[in-house]
């Protein structure tokens, strides 16, 4: 693909429930429909040659939904690890997961371990699942964090500063992401990654996660390649 290419691409996969509502399917059809895209769009990346792929999953807010609800995309998420592990390993795909996955029942939990397990040391592409996830907890975590070891007296509290900070975030160590896509046309963050996406470009497309495709990441990619980052400045950075 011509021109510079984003290192990190961040996703938030909406409008499963909606892709079913249309076809007069339960919301947990759209949920299993979302697993097809994923697999689109971590072999877009691989293709494209993006480092980093960030998908937003499962948000603290979401266990407000329906026990059903929250059932169906816990049974997506351990169908996924499943069917996917050994395939992504092989790929050379490494899957992180971030978030308070303590929350997650044990099979949910059990799944994560073994795809973390499974295709830890891939080389070709990180592909970060957000799942639990929310931006203020990670910034309050953080912080608490920051305090107790400043309180244990392991840390200076003069010395912390935005590098310290981003250290002790789930995304600790990898860079921002450079393009944001968001799905299902809806303008808004919805508590994803507040910190990390102060210099982030956004692409929102109409299309529904479960009709997401490769193509739909190049044409994002395409759209990245024409904006002009500035970082608060005059000229492009
Ligand atoms: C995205 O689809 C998946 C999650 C948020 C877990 P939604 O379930 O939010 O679908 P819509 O927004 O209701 O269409
Ligand atoms: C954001 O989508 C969370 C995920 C994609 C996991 P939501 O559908 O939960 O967000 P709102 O409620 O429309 O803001
Ligand atoms: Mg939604």
């Amino acid at each position: 693909m011509a021109g510079y290419l984003p290192r990190h691409v961040a996703v938030i996969m909406d409008g499963n429930g909606r892709w079913a509502a249309m076809r007069d399917l339960p919301r947990g059809v759209g949920h299993w429909e979302g697993m097809n895209a994923v697999r689109e769009v971590v072999e877009g990346a691989c293709t494209a040659g993006v480092e980093v792929l960030t998908l937003y999953a499962f948000s603290t807010e979401n266990w407000r939904r329906p026990r059903e609800e929250i059932e169906a995309l816990m049974g997506v998420l351990q169908a996924f690890a499943e069917k996917e592990r050994e395939r992504l390993a092989h790929e050379g795909v490494e899957v992180r997961v971030l978030g308070e996955i303590e929350r997650l029942d044990e099979r949910s939990l059990e799944a994560v371990r073994r795809i973390v397990e499974t295709t830890r040391g891939g080389q070709r592409l990180l592909l970060n699942l957000m799942i639990s996830y929310g931006a203020r907890e990670e910034i309050v975590g953080a912080a608490r964090a920051l305090a107790a070891a400043a309180c244990a007296g392991l840390l200076d509290p003069e010395s912390i500063d935005e590098d310290a900070f981003r250290s002790a975030l789930f995304t600790g160590g990898i860079p921002d992401p450079d393009l944001l896509i968001r799905t299902s046309g809806e303008m808004r963050i919805s508590n994803f990654m507040l910190w990390q996406l102060a210099y982030t470009e956004f692409h929102v497309t109409p299309v529904l996660w479960p009709d997401f495709t490769r193509e739909d990441l190049f044409e994002a990619i395409l759209d990245y390649q024409r904006r002009e980052r500035r970082f608060g400045r005059v000229t492009a950075g």
